[in-house]
């Protein structure tokens, strides 16, 4: 065993189980092991590396704020997150962004957003929320509330209170769920990432967002791992036809930086006075000037490259040995394969590629959005005779 898989073994708490391999360096959508071999990445960090690694564009961003100052804390003005935030509300019609340092973090603003405007509106007994089951939040307390599986929920109960799970897809249940309790908000993944890649149907997204509005509920969408360009679009909602009173998002906006923000609309824009909520990282300099290179690049040309290569890959794997069906939108993909999916990953590890899985028996392709048409390509026939 290497120094740095002894050293982990021995300090890292045993929260991962980690594969094999050490990274050691990067490039692009390529990743050097321990063991020498370039690896085609297919995670890139969990839906993070949206330009893989070594980015110049990010990296340049990144370095010339660190060579100005690098965190003044909230108490004082500065241009990266005060820029970051207008061009967040542009691109999205939103009008006011709260920043945190990660995803949960974005959802438990959200959800203390839902709960202050409903407690004002209507009262204090409305403070619930609900999510979706198979939906993942987060792995804080109150998001781990939220998050729809209960394999996450057992050790640490009690949880958060005021938590109520629907069927995906199942308007009736949710319209039931409504009448029947007093309802602050509703939180989805437009396209459910961790709960196995699957993309929530158009009718159910658009009913929700018309459910919300008769009832005056707080429409929120969870877009830290299917936003930022991921599914063809900016952000996931953007396919369904419908804007969000709450958008949170993560991930893929940092570019490999610790980020999360919390999307106002209209409705809940004034929700927040000074004090109500706070971070101390949350808007640091150095992450919000990465993320504003990040945001910038995504734009028309970039999403209609998401959308070709995440049609390439559908056409590429659909009706191949091995393969039952591809889920998803855009460069966010699921593999059901008849094989068992850790077996397959297994497989294309061997063959020089690293996927993910989602839960449902999931091989989840995130690719960086910028990966080579060849390198796809390549990862993808290895996925093939991984599941053959
Ligand atoms: C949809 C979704 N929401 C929230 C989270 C939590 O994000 P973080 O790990 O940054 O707290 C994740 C993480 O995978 C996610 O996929």
């Amino acid at each position: 065993m290497t120094d740095t898989k002894k050293l982990d073994h021995e300090y890292i708490a045993n929260t991962y189980a980690r594969y094999q391999v050490e990274i050691v360096d990067g490039n692009g959508s390529l990743l050097k092991g321990d063991d020498g071999r370039d690896y085609i990445d297919l995670g890139a960090g969990i839906g993070v590396n949206i330009f893989g690694q070594k980015d110049p564009e990010w990296i340049a961003a990144v370095t010339s704020q660190l060579n100005r100052f690098q965190h003044t804390s909230n108490l004082y003005y500065s241009a990266p997150d005060a820029e970051l935030a207008a061009l967040l509300c542009r691109r999205t019609g939103l009008k006011k962004v709260f920043f945190s340092n990660s995803g949960a973090e974005a959802n438990e603003c959200a959800i203390k957003v839902a709960r202050s405007y409903a407690e004002t509106k209507k009262g204090p007994d409305y403070f619930n929320i609900v999510t979706l089951k198979d939906s993942f939040h987060g792995r804080t307390l109150t998001t781990l509330a939220a998050t729809g599986q209960a394999m996450f929920h057992k050790d640490f109960l009690p949880l958060t209170p005021g938590f109520l799970y629907a069927d995906p897809d199942d308007l009736e249940g949710m319209k039931h769920l409504v009448e029947e309790n007093k309802v602050a908000g509703i939180l989805i993944e437009c396209v459910q990432g961790e709960g196995g890649v699957r993309a929530l149907s158009k009718d159910f997204v658009q009913g929700v967002a018309d459910l919300c509005r008769e009832k005056d509920i707080v429409f929120m969408t969870d877009e830290v791992q299917c936003g930022n360009g991921r599914t063809g679009k900016l952000y996931a909602y953007e396919n369904y036809g419908v804007l969000p009173d709450v958008v949170t998002t993560a991930k893929g906006l940092g570019g490999g930086l610790p980020i999360g923000a919390t999307l106002l609309g209209e409705k809940v824009k004034d929700v927040f006075t000074p004090g109500k909520n706070g971070s101390t990282f949350g808007g640091n300099p150095i992450v919000c000037a990465g993320a504003l290179s990040i945001i910038r690049r995504i734009d028309d040309k970039l999403l209609a490259e998401v959308v070709r290569k995440g049609d390439f890959v559908r056409s590429y794997l659909s009706g191949k040995p091995g393969i039952e069906f591809v889920s998803g939108l855009g460069l966010m993909i699921g593999v059901k394969t008849v094989k068992n999916e850790n077996e397959v990953v297994a497989g294309m590890m061997e063959y020089g590629v690293l996927p993910l899985t989602a839960h449902g028996g999931m091989v989840r392709l995130l690719p960086p959005l910028n990966i080579p048409d060849e390198l796809l390509k390549k990862a993808l026939d290895a996925l093939l005779k991984a599941a053959a």
